[in-house]
């Protein structure tokens, strides 16, 4: 058996620590050959395959980023480069070149339906969920997002040290694309003042009103926003990338809520766009830890032929979905959510 293994999209913390997992427990349980496939679904396109050997996966477990490097552009179903034109026959030819078996894919929303889009023309493929964001459908985590997470919240409270000294209000801008989930737990483990999700709508006297009073009574406040939150009706875009999947990088809501409210404050405002900080860097022990599950179970997958399937969290229980149910939508904070009512009731306005 030949083992193809790619990452597709953003990279995310435990991406190599999923690689280490599906490599090893093929090798070792299957005696597969496992080879790895450069920058996501491109390598597929410039034949950029490599053999690894099970050397090349020690030692990488707490790693950040990926190996096999990553590209989330590339789309062989629809190449934004040649006018949109269907050019998979190349990526199948690479797949027969190097005769491989099956593809392991490991990436998010726009990676799974690529993954499915193979399934479909016969490529026996698995799927592994990656996202910071914990947005996929029908997984309650992804590995990353513990990881993202832990760095919002440790952000918060260094923030939290400013705006305590000068009286401040501060504003942590959070990533996310359309979901709070970072935002939600990060502002939680933070003990943010404010909490501002896509899926609810923010209060903007009531916010100005929370600012005020903690500043009347020698306070400050700590605002948690996600960049998917929309001021005025508006969403925050940085930058639109038009051959991409998924054209729309959002960025910039924290600096247009700063620009809204200090002229309405007495006290300063400062906002922080934490970016990709909070997706960079060593994966925590739990992500490891879920990662490797991940690996493990994506490799069972395989050696017992169940393709077009994608590896699923639900409850503590490891479990796998059909990939064409992974792709119709994303996996909001549903408004009403245990987590949101919790906040509320400790006196976080969200
Ligand atoms: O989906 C993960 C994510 O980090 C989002 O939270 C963010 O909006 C986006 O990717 C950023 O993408 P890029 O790395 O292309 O700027």
């Amino acid at each position: 058996m030949h083992i193809g293994l790619l990452t597709g999209g953003g990279d995310c913390p435990g991406l190599n620590a999923v690689i280490r997992a599906v490599a090893l427990a093929l090798m070792r349980d299957a005696g597969a050959r496992v080879s790895g496939i450069r920058r996501g679904f491109l390598g597929l396109m410039d034949n950029q395959v490599q053999p690894l050997s099970a050397a090349d996966v020690q030692g990488i477990v707490a790693q950040g980023g990926t190996i096999l490097g990553t590209h989330n552009r590339c789309d062989p179903f629809h190449d934004g480069q040649a006018g949109g034109a269907d050019r998979s026959d190349i990526a199948l030819q690479t797949l027969d070149e190097h005769r491989l078996d099956a593809l392991v894919v490991i990436g998010g929303d726009g990676t799974m339906a690529i993954a499915h889009r193979f399934a479909q023309r016969g490529v026996p493929v698995v799927g592994v969920p990656k996202t910071i964001d914990n947005d996929l459908l029908h997984t309650e985590r992804s590995f990353g997002f513990d990881s993202a997470v832990s760095v919002v919240a440790e952000s918060l409270g260094r923030l939290e040290t400013t705006a305590r000294s000068h009286g401040r209000v501060m504003i942590a801008e959070t990533m996310g694309r359309y979901a709070g989930w970072i935002a939600l737990e990060a502002g939680l483990a933070g003990a943010a003042d404010v909490i501002a999700i896509p899926e609810r709508e923010l209060q903007l006297d009531a916010l100005l009103a929370r600012c005020d009073e903690q500043h009347a009574s020698g306070g400050c406040t700590l605002i948690s926003i996600a960049e998917g939150v929309s001021l005025d009706g508006q969403l925050s875009v940085q930058q639109t990338l038009a051959d991409s999947p998924d054209p729309l990088r959002l960025g910039g809501v924290g600096m247009a809520l700063q620009r809204w409210l200090q002229p309405q404050l007495r006290a300063e405002v400062r906002s922080v766009q934490l970016g990709h900080v909070q997706r960079g860097g060593t994966p925590t022990a739990f992500d490891r830890v879920l990662a490797t599950r991940f690996g493990w179970q994506a490799a069972q997958l395989v050696q017992r032929g169940q393709f077009g399937r994608m590896v699923a969290l639900q409850g503590d229980t490891l479990t796998d979905i059909a990939l064409q149910d992974v792709a119709q939508g994303c996996r909001r904070v549903p408004p009403g959510h245990p987590l949101v009512q919790t906040a509320a009731s400790l006196g976080v306005l969200i």
